[in-house]
């Protein structure tokens, strides 16, 4: 029998060789990334070719989910593959001590992947080594308390237009898309603060400048399938792809404001992009480091993809908390209250640092709502932390959103309760099981300027208005990991209530 089988396929043997060849090199090239991590003695979920665990990322509804359930699964540091990708997750707070901090220099960089194209490569964001050190160093003290105080009377500003609308939606009985609202505040704000444009974003905005700001995170599906292949690092820059859209328009219009600026001899506002070329007549007088032209119009453009989407969703997802817990609400609202008639003379900026509970609020939020629902780093250097081997390139996961749902840490994770964030109860966690703005020396450049803007629109927002439950309330949040970011799947809807006259 064996024999005839034989005598049968003879002719064609060549040819099943060469196919059962074709197979074995397509099944190698799908796992042989998987070397990076195989002798690292870490549990994890088993990946297949070429997508790792997408499979089961597809299955639990999102990134964010699979990182709760992975560490449900296998614990605080575990392998696992995304793609092509070998990575190992830390959630464990003493190990983030080492990476974002004591050991940073061994992973001092986002994975390569996550790297744009020039011009981008030298944002702060995607930066690397040397260009990054000299560019924060730069960049940090414009965002110093000290300065950030210039930018407080732009983002009041901005609350005049928000207001009016706000206002306006409190005679609807139904409830508002305040994902819309607060996005198009925060868009104002920052075209305002980084870019140094007025743009009447919220009142009468230009469709080509929203419609471009709006999608500049929407990769299409086809950069998205090529991010996977092996080869995707050449394609990408043979073919200069960006995972962004839109990068040309709006580095378009920085140059054109940044030009604007260097001939303008009268007063301007003192905004980030004044802020950048002051630091360049200081350090160009002084010998300090300096940004030229392109770099300064590239950080612009950063600060705008970090800066917008981030914060105005964060306000969308306060807005929520708000109207479904009416008693924490009315907390808030009293604190505001007294504080508005003990004012006196202290400027706003000194005024919504002095409110604990809305403080305590905002990190509510931003524990159980994550917009940075993980972080990433790449090991520049092979190294073993606390027994575990981190091999030289592979990707670390810092799963924010999962940290901050670990009931180790968080009885009751999913409640939403501001008074975690009371001084004592803050001091019975570990200092790395908080980090919505990532921690060490490569955290968000932008979290003071964020919670100043942020405290300043619902400071203004609470005086007249408040959140609750109506026709048509969104009843549940629900997320989608969408690349760099969370967001919620469905725009937030609330109704809004004009409060009573004794309140005013
Ligand atoms: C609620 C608002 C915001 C959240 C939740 C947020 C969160 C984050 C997170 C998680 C990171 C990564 C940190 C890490 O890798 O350790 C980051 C980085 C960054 N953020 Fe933010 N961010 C917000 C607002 C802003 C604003 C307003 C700006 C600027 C105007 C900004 C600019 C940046 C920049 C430039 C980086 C890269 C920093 C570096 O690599 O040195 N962010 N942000």
């Amino acid at each position: 029998m064996l024999e005839e089988v034989a005598r049968a396929i003879s002719p064609y043997f060549g040819w099943i060789s060469l196919l059962f060849a074709t197979t074995v090199l397509i099944y190698w090239f799908g796992i042989s990334g998987y070397s990076l991590t195989s002798h690292v003695s870490l549990p994890g979920p088993k990946p297949w070719p070429y997508v790792g665990n997408l499979v089961d990322v597809a299955k639990y509804g999102g990134l964010h989910k699979a990182f709760v359930e992975y560490g449900k699964q296998y614990g605080k540091v575990y392998k696992m593959y995304l793609g092509r990708f070998p990575m190992i997750t830390v959630a464990d707070p003493e190990m983030l001590r080492y990476i974002l901090v004591r050991d940073f220099d061994k992973f001092p960089n986002r994975p390569d992947f996550t790297r744009s194209n020039p011009p981008l490569d030298v944002g702060l964001f995607s930066a690397q080594d040397d260009t990054w050190r000299r560019i924060r160093s730069i960049l940090t003290p414009m965002f110093s308390l000290s300065k950030l105080k210039e930018v407080v009377p732009i983002i009041e500003d901005a609350t005049d237009p928000l207001m009016d609308k706000l206002m306006k939606s409190t005679e609807s009985e139904r409830s508002v898309d305040v994902s819309t609202i607060f996005g198009m505040f925060s868009l104002d704000v920052i075209l305002r603060v980084a870019f140094g444009l007025e743009a009447e974003i919220q009142t009468n905005p230009d469709p080509e400048l929203v419609k471009k700001a709006l999608t500049v995170f929407d990769t299409p599906v086809y950069i998205r399938l090529l991010t996977m292949l092996p080869f995707y690092q050449h394609v990408k820059n043979f073919f200069h792809i960006n995972i962004l859209q839109n990068v040309p328009y709006f580095l378009k219009v920085a140059q054109s404001i940044l030009e604007v600026r260097k001939k303008s001899t009268g007063p301007v506002r003192r905004d980030l992009v004044q802020l950048m070329l002051e630091a360049r007549e200081d350090g160009d007088k002084t010998g300090n480091k300096t940004m030229n032209d392109k770099e300064m119009i590239v950080q612009s453009f950063i600060f705008l993809l970090a800066g917008s989407e981030t914060t105005g969703a964060t306000l969308a997802f306060t807005a929520y908390h708000l109207a479904h817990n009416p008693e924490i609400q009315e907390i808030l609202l009293h604190e505001i209250d007294n504080a508005v008639r003990s004012r006196s003379d202290a400027s706003m900026y000194e005024f919504v640092q002095s409110l604990r509970y809305l403080d305590q609020v905002i990190c509510e939020v931003l524990r159980l709502d994550s917009v940075g629902f993980v972080t990433s780093r790449q090991c520049k250097e092979a190294c073993v932390i606390r027994g575990v081997e981190f091999p030289l390139g592979v990707v670390l996961n810092i799963p924010s959103y999962a940290i901050h749902r670990d009931p180790d840490f968080w009885p009751e994770p999913e409640k939403f309760d501001p008074d975690r964030f009371l001084p004592e109860e803050t001091e019975k966690r570990p200092s790395f099981s908080y980090l919505p703005f990532g921690l060490g020396q490569r955290q968000c450049i932008g979290t003071k300027l964020a919670l100043l803007e942020m405290k300043i629109a619902l400071v203004v927002i609470l005086q007249r208005i408040k959140f609750e439950r109506g026709l048509g309330t969104t009843e549940n949040l629900e997320f989608k990991a969408d690349g760099f970011i969370l967001r919620s799947r469905d725009p937030i809807f609330v109704k809004l209530v004009r409060r009573s006259l004794d309140n005013e």
